[in-house]
């Protein structure tokens, strides 16, 4: 199982989802792997915010060695499970899809740990350490969710 996990600017939420993903897959030695991505360019080529990094850190996760990279239509073909982590990157996502089977990849990243809710990670960027160890839970959340429910 191919999963990647999208935000804005790939920079603070999605990182944070990348290792927190690939921790799980460590932990419950899953047959899986995971990337993340942006939907936008503007931090293309960027380690993590620095704030993102320490959360991360704090939960001996490193997230030290990702560069942001911009979400490309072949990501279709190269994945399997796409995660958005608000309704914007959501739409931005479908919006490159070419087919239903691309469609069928793109789910919201809080609905594995909140069914239908719709649910958003809310953007950190603005805010200080207590959003990003707000982020943290919830995507900790999502993603024992998706061990339950997409590996079991
Ligand atoms: P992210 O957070 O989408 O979780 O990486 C953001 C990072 C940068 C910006 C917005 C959100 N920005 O506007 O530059």
């Amino acid at each position: 199982m191919r999963i990647l996990m999208v935000c804005l600017g790939n920079i603070c939420r999605s990182p944070l989802a990348d290792g927190v993903m690939q921790d799980k897959i460590e932990k419950y030695n899953l047959s899986a792997s995971v990337d993340s991505a942006g939907t936008s360019a503007y931090h293309i080529g960027e380690a993590p915010d620095s704030r993102s990094q320490k959360n991360a850190l704090s939960h001996n996760i490193d997230l030290s060695n990702l560069r942001a990279r911009q979400f490309v239509k072949s990501d279709f073909d190269n994945f399997d499970l796409i995660f958005a982590m608000d309704e914007s990157n959501y739409r931005n996502i479908l919006k490159l899809a070419n087919s239903d089977s691309d469609r069928a990849k793109v789910k919201m990243l809080l609905n594995e740990s909140h069914p239908n809710s719709n649910m958003e990670v809310p953007d950190p960027y603005f805010g200080g350490d207590q959003g990003f160890e707000n982020v943290f839970q919830l995507i900790d959340e999502a993603c024992e969710a998706i061990v339950k429910n997409h590996f079991s």
